[in-house]
């Protein structure tokens, strides 16, 4: 069978800047999370360091060209904050403005459309020493950032995401210890992400009030949140994870009040500072688009636990990969109808897909990768199925164009590119897959 996808369908790719850039230091860039931490607790990044990765910020003209050879319709990327402000909100490192200029040139030149993150997951370690998130002065800090970016950039880019994946950079960090300010304390992550909110806001709309041609959202990691059983209790707790997990970004997002599933459980609304919904309301400013990472799906029951009164289980039936995940092609294409459903009138884009696998064989066996193939093939027939059925999913980003470090999460222990980086030599090889989705690209559809 044949799978279609319309003409201006955007097939994508995507990565972030330090996991390939390398340059940790170079050319006046600033400490940021990701490298500072993995100096002090090599342990929890599996004795790897960002410097290590695959010298994008010197390859990228070369990187760039396969991507053109690939027939990429669209780079999504992202700009290390550190390397525009490395060491406080009023010094900007010029050299780190004149890189990613070039990089958007070079991709534009290219023919394909530029999305930039502002933030990845690689704050300044400057933000973290004068209180991270949690502090207000936040807000005047992304702001400040947002605008230079803005202001150099603007005029190039086609879309722009405030915040990547806030539930692992924010939530993660603060309560259950993945990053920097790696505490567990659940009242400051809540409060943390009510701050990265009307930050979000405040960005949107100064991006709105610069009167560019592009588009402004923030890229949510969503998990489709399956019941154990079809039992009321267990639906519900389904909901509250769901919303818990992404909806608290997304109904602010698009809305501009928290899910109001979360507003009868004083577990979580005691943790929002006073007035929480006013200063929602009055900041709101509506995103432009939804923009997802899709990997894995998850699975809860009812749990009376005092919290939000749900709890994991195991799916036992559905393979995983090396990395962690679930494979679940489905899993997107109920993600994204119910998306649909909930914010309607919203183009959606896949921003983010893609398999872990760890490294095993030599480098040249590692460039067949089959089971990357199958794993596009079967998420892009979910993609196209949505499509279909009349969900407005206008494009897909593979995860990643080109080997990643996986910092917390294995470091260079995984393969995730379409092209492969020999870490000695850094030299770059098409793996199978990259052709595979050449193929896709030229055709428009997926067999
Ligand atoms: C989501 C993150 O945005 C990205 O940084 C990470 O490498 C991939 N997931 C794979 O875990």
């Amino acid at each position: 069978m044949k799978f279609d996808f319309p003409k201006d369908f955007l097939f994508g790719a995507a990565s972030s800047a330090c996991q390939i850039e390398s340059a940790y230091l170079e050319d006046g860039k600033g400490e940021d999370v990701t490298g500072y931490y993995s100096k002090i607790y090599p342990e929890k990044f599996a004795g790897s360091h960002p410097n290590d990765s695959a010298d994008f910020y010197y390859k990228y003209p070369e990187d760039i060209k396969m991507m053109q050879d690939l027939g990429l319709k669209c780079f999504r990327f992202s700009i290390s904050w550190s390397r525009i402000f490395p060491n406080n909100p009023d010094e900007i490192n010029q050299a780190g403005i004149d890189y990613y200029s070039d990089v958007i040139d070079k991709i534009r030149e290219a023919g394909m459309k530029v999305f930039f993150d502002l933030w990845h997951c690689d704050l300044p370690m400057w933000v973290i020493e004068k209180g991270g998130v949690v502090n207000r002065e936040f807000i005047d800090w992304f702001h400040k950032y947002a605008e230079v970016c803005f202001k150099a950039f603007g005029d190039r880019v086609d879309f722009w995401s405030t915040i990547n994946e806030p539930s692992i950079n924010i939530m993660a960090a603060y309560a259950y210890e993945h990053q920097a300010p790696f505490l567990r304390d659940m009242d400051l992550a809540i409060k943390a992400c009510h701050v990265a909110i009307l930050a979000h806001y405040d960005v949107v709309r100064l991006y709105k009030s610069m009167n560019f041609t592009g588009q402004i959202g923030a890229v949510i990691h969503v998990e489709p949140t399956y019941a154990l059983t079809m039992d009321e209790k267990d639906e519900k707790a389904a909901e509250r994870r769901f919303a818990f997990y992404s909806g608290v970004w997304m109904d602010p997002m698009f809305k501009g009040y928290y899910p109001k599933i979360l507003m009868d459980y004083p577990w979580y609304t005691s943790k929002l500072p006073e007035g929480f919904e006013k200063e929602l309301a009055d900041n709101f400013i509506d995103s432009d688009f939804i923009s997802i990472n899709y990997y894995s799906p998850s699975f809860v029951k009812y749990a009376d636990n005092g919290e939000l009164d749900y709890e994991f289980v195991k799916n036992q039936q559905l393979p995983g990969d090396d990395y962690g995940f679930v494979v679940y092609p489905q899993g997107l294409f109920d993600v994204v109808n119910i998306l649909h459903k909930t914010y309607p009138n919203k183009d959606i884009y896949i921003t983010e897909n893609g398999i872990g696998v760890k490294k095993e064989g030599t480098l040249d066996e590692q460039l067949v990768d089959d089971y990357r193939i199958n794993y596009l093939r079967e998420h892009l027939h979910s993609v196209s199925n949505a499509i279909k059925a009349g969900v407005p999913v206008k494009g897909y980003f593979h995860w990643s164009i080109i080997d990643t470090w996986e910092g917390y999460a294995g470091g260079y222990n995984f393969i995730f590119g379409f092209i492969q980086v020999n870490y000695q030599t850094r030299e770059r090889r098409p793996r199978k897959s990259y052709h595979y989705y050449k193929e896709v690209i030229k055709q428009g559809s997926v067999y």
